[in-house]
C-alpha cells in the first residue's frame, strides 16, 4: 500500500475553476382548477376556513381520464426550461426527477421525461424525497457539475398528490391543501466558479415517518392506529404535528444556511420557500424580519405542490424579473420522512 499523499502535493482539482449557473426554468400544470368551493361540495369544509388556516383559494389537479400525470406535467417543464436556457436537449448529460408520485414503480419516471424531450443517452433517475426531492435533487446536480464530471443536469420536480386524496369529509384535513403540478430548471457549467451554491443542507429524521405517509396495506400502519382499509391509498397526515415541525424548523434551516454562507438575511435578494401553508411561511418572514417582497408566496393559486413547489415559485420570479443573474436566493424545504433541506445560490 502507498503512503497517503501530503495535502501540499494535492492536485488542484477541476471543480475550483467551475461555476454552476441555473440556466433556464419552466413549469407544467394540469387543466383542471380545483377551487375551495368546488371542495365545499365534495366534504365539510368552507372557503373561509381553508383560506384562513392555510391561505389556499384555488389548486390545479389533474384531468386522469385525459390521461394527464406526473409525466404529462414534468415533459413540458423541462422543455420550458431548456428552450428558456436556449440549450438542446441533446446536451443534457442527466436528468433527475424529484417526485413521489412516479407513474410506476419501474421505470423511473425521468427515464421517459428524458426520452419524450429527446435528451438521447443522458442518465436518468428519480429522487424521492417528498416535499424536499426539488431541492435536494438541485443540490446534488450542482455538486455533480461543480465536481467537473458532468456539464448540464435537467432537474424536476413533479408531483401528483391528487391522485393520493380522499376528497371527503374523512380526509378533508389533508385534502384542502395539495394540488398537482411540474417544476424544472437546467443547470450548466460555466467559468465563473462564484456563481452556484454558496451553502447547502439536507436533513432527514425518520423518527417522525408516521406524520405523512401514504399506506396502501395494513403492514403500512404505525402501531396503535387502526389500520382501516379505508386509508389504503390515502395520504395519512398528522396536520398539527407538521405544522409545529415547520413553524419551528423553517427559521433554524435559514438560519443554518446563512451562518454557513456567513451571510445575513439581508444580504439574500429572495428566499423560495416549500410552499405548505400561509402561516408557516408567514412566521418565517416575520422571525427574519423580511419585506413582504422578499419570500414569495403563490399557494393562494397551487396549494401544496410537494417536489413541484419550489420550482414552480422559482419559475415565476423568474419570469416576473423578480429573480434573476447576480442575485443571493435561497431555497428552502421540508415535508414528509420527515427531511428538510436547503441550497443558498448566488445567481
Ligand atoms: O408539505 C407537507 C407538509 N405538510 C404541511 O406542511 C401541513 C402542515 N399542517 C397544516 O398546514 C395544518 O395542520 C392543516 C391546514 C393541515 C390543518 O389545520 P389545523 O389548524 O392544524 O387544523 P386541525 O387539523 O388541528 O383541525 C382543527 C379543527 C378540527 O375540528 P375540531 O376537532 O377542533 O372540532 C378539524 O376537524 O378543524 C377541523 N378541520 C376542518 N374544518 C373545516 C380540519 N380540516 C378541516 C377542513 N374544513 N378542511
Amino acid at each position: 500500500m502507498s503512503a497517503p499523499t501530503p495535502a501540499t502535493a494535492r492536485i488542484e482539482l477541476p471543480r475550483g475553476r467551475v461555476g454552476v449557473r441555473i440556466a433556464g426554468s419552466g413549469i407544467g400544470l394540469p387543466s383542471r382548477t380545483l377551487t375551495n368551493a368546488d371542495l365545499e361540495k365534495m366534504m365539510d369544509t368552507s372557503d373561509e376556513w381553508i383560506v384562513q388556516r392555510t391561505g389556499i383559494r384555488t389548486r390545479r389537479v389533474v384531468n386522469r381520464e385525459a390521461g394527464e400525470c406526473t409525466l404529462s406535467m414534468a415533459t413540458p417543464a423541462l422543455r420550458g426550461a431548456l428552450a428558456d436556457a436556449k440549450i438542446d436537449a441533446t446536451e443534457l448529460d442527466l436528468v433527475l426527477c424529484a417526485t413521489m408520485c412516479p407513474e410506476m414503480a419501474c421505470p423511473p419516471t425521468a427515464c421517459r421525461i428524458a426520452a419524450e424531450v429527446g435528451a438521447g443517452r443522458a442518465g436518468a433517475m428519480d429522487i424521492s424525497a417528498a416535499c424536499c426531492g426539488f431541492v435536494f435533487a438541485l443540490n446534488m446536480a450542482h455538486d455533480l457539475i461543480k465536481g467537473g464530471a458532468y456539464r448540464t443536469i435537467g432537474v424536476i420536480g413533479a408531483d401528483t398528490l391528487s391522485n393520493w386524496m380522499d376528497y371527503s369529509t374523512e380526509g378533508r384535513g389533508t385534502a384542502i391543501i395539495f394540488g398537482d403540478a411540474a417544476g424544472a430548471v437546467v443547470l450548466t457549467a460555466c467559468d465563473d466558479p462564484s456563481r452556484g451554491i454558496l451553502a447547502q443542507s439536507m436533513h432527514a429524521d425518520g423518527a417522525g415517518w408516521k406524520d405523512i405517509f401514504t399506506p396502501t396495506s395494513r403492514h403500512h400502519f404505525p402501531a396503535g392506529v387502526d389500520p382501516d382499509p379505508r386509508k389504503f391509498g390515502h395520504l395519512q397526515m398528522n396536520g398539527a404535528t407538521v405544522f409545529k415541525f415547520a413553524v419551528g424548523t423553517f427559521p433554524n434551516l435559514i438560519q443554518e444556511t446563512l451562518d454557513k454562507a456567513g451571510l445575513t438575511p439581508e444580504q439574500v435578494d429572495m428566499f423560495v420557500c416549500h410552499q405548505s401553508n400561509a402561516r408557516i411561511l408567514h412566521a418565517a418572514r416575520e422571525r427574519f424580519g423580511l419585506p413582504e417582497d422578499k419570500l414569495y408566496v403563490n399557494i393562494d393559486r397551487y396549494g401544496n405542490t410537494v417536489a413541484a413547489s419550489v420550482p414552480l415559485c422559482l419559475h415565476e420570479l423568474r419570469a416576473a424579473g423578480r429573480v434573476r443573474d447576480g442575485q443571493k436566493v435561497m431555497f428552502v424545504a421540508f415535508g414528509g420522512g420527515l427531511t428538510w433541506g436547503s441550497s443558498l445560490w448566488q445567481l
